[in-house]
């Protein structure tokens, strides 16, 4: 029911098509803030230029690990054309740009020395954005750990992070707290934790299940990624008491329920038992508010069912048939009859239930929607009509979701340009310009929705 249900909504958002709706960006708060996005290892390049040490992803693309053998060695080579992409940026319209810092840039060895370039290139990026009015957001850590600090003692798994990554969101803070004002400590620990230690597609690919597509040689998903996520919560609150005594901005973490009530849900630890770490009691006061606003990514909505022990440990391998054209981009496999981009279903529906629950739970946080955005296969890139009615679809429910009481303040496209994709390497692309990773140039060329975007920024009907 359900389902045939969304699927009569799908086409009433076919039908908008015809008729378009009726708001524009005017129709949203003036302080509410459109940007974009990309992240450092995804678009930097530059990854042994300057005194950068490698990541653990350098490691893992270096190990030939992705299925197309690419790495982010050049990637969109944003270290060089910084200029560049702010002046795109700037022609677009956007508002603000989301980036991560490479840890890896900044401090090489992931604690100590600061690297002076690494510092120059963030400057002059940040600077460069303000000189176009455009809001730098940054993230402090997507994904890229210092490859020493996995070296040294296993990253994550070890609660000796907290220190290292404290010391190091420090150095941020004081050298460029000046110019940016919301800050977000990781880019989706969830992920982090499934990819790097349950299905070893992400390194440090450590999992003990026969899947993935990494050979994990050593760990244990039934315990790992909960270790790897109650540390990366005690990061986060650690970061965020930094900041309240010694700085003043905004701030943001995901995973909600130990951040707003300080413990994980009550479902949770009946179903994961004795696997999951356990706050003490300071860690739970700790741990309680420690955000200024919440972070969210929204790419597409899952259907899930009441299934064996074994859906539970791989929940997404539960998507309902409908899905796959979603999931294809991701995880790269070959378009089927069922991959018709046109008609591909996407759930703006589930982007305001979302928004509304958060609402609910979690006494209305200002919310920024932080990542939303489709990839699509090369063949659909350039004319992509399909992102644009993804995007219209989620940007109209986002409005929805604001007039229902959602205290909602941004939403950025994922992404801006064409990146490096952790999972797809180039094979799939979600940027508003195209980048011929096979052409030296490596130029940017505005796609279909880079133009739609602008427009609706400029305040023209959302279909114009
Ligand atoms: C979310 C991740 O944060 C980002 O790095 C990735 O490129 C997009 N999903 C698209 O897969």
């Amino acid at each position: 029911l359900l389902s045939l249900f969304l699927i009569s909504l799908h086409l009433w958002l076919c039908s908008a098509q015809c008729s378009p709706p009726n708001y524009t960006r005017n129709d949203f708060p003036s302080d509410f803030a459109f940007g974009a996005g990309t992240s450092a290892y995804q678009v930097e390049g530059a990854a042994a230029e300057d005194g950068r040490s490698p990541s653990i992803w350098d490691t893992h693309t270096h190990a030939g690990k992705m299925a197309d053998k690419s790495t982010g060695d050049i990637a969109s080579d944003q270290y060089h054309k910084y200029k560049e992409d702010v002046k795109l940026m700037s022609d677009l319209g956007l508002e603000v740009y989301k980036f991560s810092i490479s840890w890896s840039r900044l401090i090489p060895n992931g604690r100590g020395e600061i690297n002076p370039k690494g510092l120059e290139y963030y400057n002059n990026l940040i600077n460069e954005l303000l000189g176009k009015g455009i809001q730098p957001h940054v993230t402090l850590y997507h994904l890229d750990l210092p490859q020493a600090l996995e070296d040294e003692y296993n990253g994550w798994l070890s609660p000796r992070i907290m220190d290292d990554f404290t010391a190091y969101a420090d150095v941020c803070f004081r050298e460029f707290g000046d110019r940016v004002s919301h800050w977000t400590t990781m880019a989706e620990v969830n992920i982090m934790s499934l990819g790097s230690y349950d299905n070893g597609d992400f390194p440090p690919s450590r999992c003990s299940y026969p899947f993935g597509v990494t050979n994990c040689t050593a760990g244990n998903s039934s315990t790992e990624p909960y270790i790897a996520t109650h540390n990366a919560l005690l990061t986060h609150a650690s970061i965020f008491h930094l900041y309240k005594t010694k700085y003043q901005f905004s701030w943001h973490f995901r995973i909600l329920d130990p951040l707003v009530f300080g413990d994980y849900p009550k479902t949770m630890k009946k179903i994961v038992g004795s696997r999951l770490p356990v706050f003490t009691k300071s860690q739970s006061e700790y741990l309680k508010g420690s955000f200024d606003f919440i972070g969210l990514n929204h790419y597409t909505s899952l259907f899930v069912v009441d299934n064996s022990a074994e859906a539970l440990a791989m929940p997404i391998r539960d998507y309902n048939a409908d899905m796959l054209a979603t999931l294809i981009v991701w995880k790269n496999e070959t378009p089927s009859d069922k991959y018709i981009p046109s008609s591909t279903p996407y759930r703006p529906y589930g982007l305001r239930k979302l928004l509304e629950y958060f609402k609910q739970k979690y006494k209305n946080p200002p919310i920024y929607i932080q990542e939303n955005g489709c990839g699509l296969g090369m063949e659909d890139t350039m004319n992509d009509t399909y992102r644009i009615d993804y995007l219209n679809g989620y940007i109209g429910s986002t409005l929805e979701a604001i007039r229902n009481g959602a205290n909602v303040r941004g939403y950025f496209v994922w992404s801006f340009i064409d990146v490096f994709e952790f999972l797809t390497g180039y094979q799939s692309r979600f940027g508003f310009y195209f980048v011929d990773f096979d052409e030296k140039e490596l130029k940017r060329i505005p796609k279909l929705s880079a133009h739609w975007y602008s427009n609706f920024l400029k305040g023209k009907n959302i279909k114009e």
